[in-house]
């Protein structure tokens, strides 16, 4: 699986810094405050004051240098009560982005993330001092959580989860947190992505979770729904609507009611026609003469779903007609052949043969 390198500052230029790819730690901060001395003998200097900001394990190179590279004294004496001594040498990213130069330029890409779109780095970065590398305030997911709420929520409440989203790096194995030239802030090609981990059986709690990559690599029918994205039928992150993160209902049994609300996911594309007339010379080729076979097959009390026939992913058969079902212990053959004008199945039945 592939994973969004890192892109770290690279040569910064600093007139005023000149240990650039250093990082001080507090203890050894405490044993040069000769870098904080600009203030007159006697006066205290800044860090005296504002322990705070020199507080955590990882220091920000120039709050370990010089405070006033950030904040510039507006002549004001300081402190005073109710008085404000500084200003920033640059509002919000700009003064970032004032050392930063090459983050600056990163991060002109085709879709920026609000808050940092907004400059307002500060959200998720401390400025001065950090316990966590690249100084933000808190590892992913729970940095991530603290504005899209709904996430934490949805791992406790949803009917399925996909634990990429929430294990680990979880957000960060998929996502930038700044921008990107994908959609959705995407480390690479949607499609793709899902591809990178599901290229293989995944065993989960002694289930085995398909190879969809391989299973597509052997196909030669391909649904044109995935030509794109997977995403037009799964959630990435969790599902609030059916298990296995599928965004709309859809009756993962052999066996359903035949109505258009069990089917939503199929229906979102497909027409309905093809569940609800009985009699048809358009709505489907399944049919032998105007008999509709999808609506006898489906439309029962006991229907069997599109999954008893169709492969939703990919087929080497036209149609996606499947090569076998899973029928319990048993992966039942098809063996449907195409004929003219129809075609014929054995497996649940013995060989039934439609002409249209
Ligand atoms: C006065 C110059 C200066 C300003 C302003 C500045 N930085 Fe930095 N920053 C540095 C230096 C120097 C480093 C250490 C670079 C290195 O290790 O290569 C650094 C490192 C970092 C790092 C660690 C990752 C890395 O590239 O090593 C992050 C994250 C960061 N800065 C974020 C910010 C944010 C956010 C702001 C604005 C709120 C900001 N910086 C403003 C000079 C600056
Ligand atoms: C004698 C103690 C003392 C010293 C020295 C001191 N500060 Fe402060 N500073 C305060 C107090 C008190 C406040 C107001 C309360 C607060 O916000 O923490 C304050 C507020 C601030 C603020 C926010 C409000 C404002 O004025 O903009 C900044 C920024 C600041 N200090 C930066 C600095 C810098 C940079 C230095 C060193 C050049 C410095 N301080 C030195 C005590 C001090
Ligand atoms: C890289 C730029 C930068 C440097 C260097 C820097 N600051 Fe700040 N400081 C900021 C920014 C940006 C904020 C506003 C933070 C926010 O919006 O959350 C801030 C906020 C503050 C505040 C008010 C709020 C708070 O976090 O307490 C104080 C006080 C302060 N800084 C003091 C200092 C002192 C003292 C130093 C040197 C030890 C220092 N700063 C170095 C950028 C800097
Ligand atoms: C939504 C949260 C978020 C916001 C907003 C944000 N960052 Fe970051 N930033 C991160 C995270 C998370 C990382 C760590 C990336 C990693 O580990 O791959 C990071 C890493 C960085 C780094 C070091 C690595 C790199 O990608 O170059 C820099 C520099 C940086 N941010 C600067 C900024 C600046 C400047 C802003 C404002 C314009 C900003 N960030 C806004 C979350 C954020
Ligand atoms: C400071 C708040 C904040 C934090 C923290 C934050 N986000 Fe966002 N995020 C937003 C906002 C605001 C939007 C825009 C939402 C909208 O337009 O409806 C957004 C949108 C997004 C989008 C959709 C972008 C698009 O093009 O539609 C993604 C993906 C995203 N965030 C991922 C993340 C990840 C990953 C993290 C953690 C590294 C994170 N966010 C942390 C505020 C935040
Ligand atoms: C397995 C990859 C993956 C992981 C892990 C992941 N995402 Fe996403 N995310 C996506 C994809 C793909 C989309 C685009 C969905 C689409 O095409 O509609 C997306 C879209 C989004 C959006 C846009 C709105 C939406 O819901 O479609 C947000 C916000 C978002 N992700 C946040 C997060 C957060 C926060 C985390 C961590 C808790 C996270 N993502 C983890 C792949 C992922
Ligand atoms: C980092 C690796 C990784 C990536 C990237 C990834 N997955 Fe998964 N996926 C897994 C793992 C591990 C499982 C098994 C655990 C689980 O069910 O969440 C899984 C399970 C699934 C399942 C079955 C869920 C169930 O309950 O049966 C579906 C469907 C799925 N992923 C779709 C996707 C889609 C769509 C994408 C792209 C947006 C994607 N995956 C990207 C690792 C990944
Ligand atoms: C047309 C809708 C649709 C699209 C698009 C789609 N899927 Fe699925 N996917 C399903 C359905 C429906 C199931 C349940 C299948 C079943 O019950 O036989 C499923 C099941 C899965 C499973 C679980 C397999 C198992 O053995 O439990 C994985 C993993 C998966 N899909 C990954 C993907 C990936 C990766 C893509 C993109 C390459 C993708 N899906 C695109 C509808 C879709
Ligand atoms: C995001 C839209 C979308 C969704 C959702 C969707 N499909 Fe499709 N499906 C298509 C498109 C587009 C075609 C191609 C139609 C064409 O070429 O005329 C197609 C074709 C098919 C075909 C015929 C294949 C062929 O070779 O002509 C079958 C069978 C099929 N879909 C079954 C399903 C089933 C079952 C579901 C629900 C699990 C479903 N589809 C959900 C878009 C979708
Ligand atoms: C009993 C097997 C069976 C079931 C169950 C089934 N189909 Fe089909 N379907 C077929 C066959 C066979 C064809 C190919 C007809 C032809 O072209 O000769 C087909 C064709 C299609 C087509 C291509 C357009 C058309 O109608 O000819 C779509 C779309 C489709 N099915 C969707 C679905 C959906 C959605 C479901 C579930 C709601 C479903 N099918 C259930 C056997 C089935
Ligand atoms: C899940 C089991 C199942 C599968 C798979 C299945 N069928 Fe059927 N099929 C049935 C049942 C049950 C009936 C009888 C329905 C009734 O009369 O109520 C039937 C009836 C038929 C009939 C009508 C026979 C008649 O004249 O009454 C034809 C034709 C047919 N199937 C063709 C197919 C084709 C072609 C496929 C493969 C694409 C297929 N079937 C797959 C269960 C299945």
């Amino acid at each position: 699986m592939k994973i969004s390198k890192k892109q770290s500052v690279k040569k910064l230029n600093f007139n005023t810094l000149k240990f650039s790819g250093i990082i001080l730690f507090v203890c050894l901060l405490l044993t040069q405050v000769n870098v904080f001395s600009q203030t007159k003998k006697g006066e205290k200097t800044c860090i005296e004051c504002h322990k705070n900001t020199v507080k955590k394990d990882i220091l920000h190179g120039p709050t370990a240098t010089d405070c006033t590279v950030c904040h510039v004294s507006n002549g004001a004496k300081h402190p005073l009560e109710n008085v404000t001594g500084f200003k920033f040498l640059e509002e919000g990213a700009n003064l970032c982005y004032s050392c930063h130069e090459e983050t600056q330029a990163e991060f002109k890409k085709k879709y920026i993330h609000k808050p940092v779109k907004k400059g307002k780095c500060t959200e998720c970065h401390d400025v001065h001092s950090s316990n966590n590398k690249n100084f933000i305030l808190e590892q992913s997911p729970a940095l991530c959580f603290t504005c899209h709420e709904d996430f934490e929520k949805a791992e406790e409440t949803a009917i399925s989860i996909h634990k990429p989203s929430f294990d680990g790096k979880s957000c960060m194995i998929c996502h930038t947190p700044h921008a990107s030239n994908q959609k959705r802030l995407l480390v690479e090609n949607s499609k793709q992505l899902c591809l990178n981990c599901h290229n293989k059986t995944i065993t989960e709690n002694d289930r085995e979770i398909a190879n969809i990559g391989k299973q597509l690599d052997e196909s030669s029918h391909i649904h044109k729904a995935l030509k794109k994205r997977c995403t037009s039928c799964h959630n990435a992150h969790f599902s609030n609507k059916n298990k296995q993160l599928l965004k709309e209902t859809y009756p993962l049994g052999n066996y359903a009611k035949g109505l258009e609300d069990n089917y939503t996911l199929c229906f979102n594309c497909h027409d309905t026609d093809l569940l609800n007339l009985k009699n048809t010379t358009t709505a489907t080729e399944f049919r032998d003469g105007d008999r509709n076979l999808h609506f006898l097959h489906l439309n029962k009390d006991k229907g069997r779903t599109c999954t008893n026939c169709h492969d939703v992913h990919s087929a080497n058969n036209t149609k996606l007609i499947a090569k076998t079902r899973k029928f319990g212990r048993w992966s039942m053959p098809l063996k449907f052949s195409e004929n003219e004008n129809g075609g014929t199945c054995t497996g649940c039945h013995k060989a039934l043969t439609y002409k249209r």
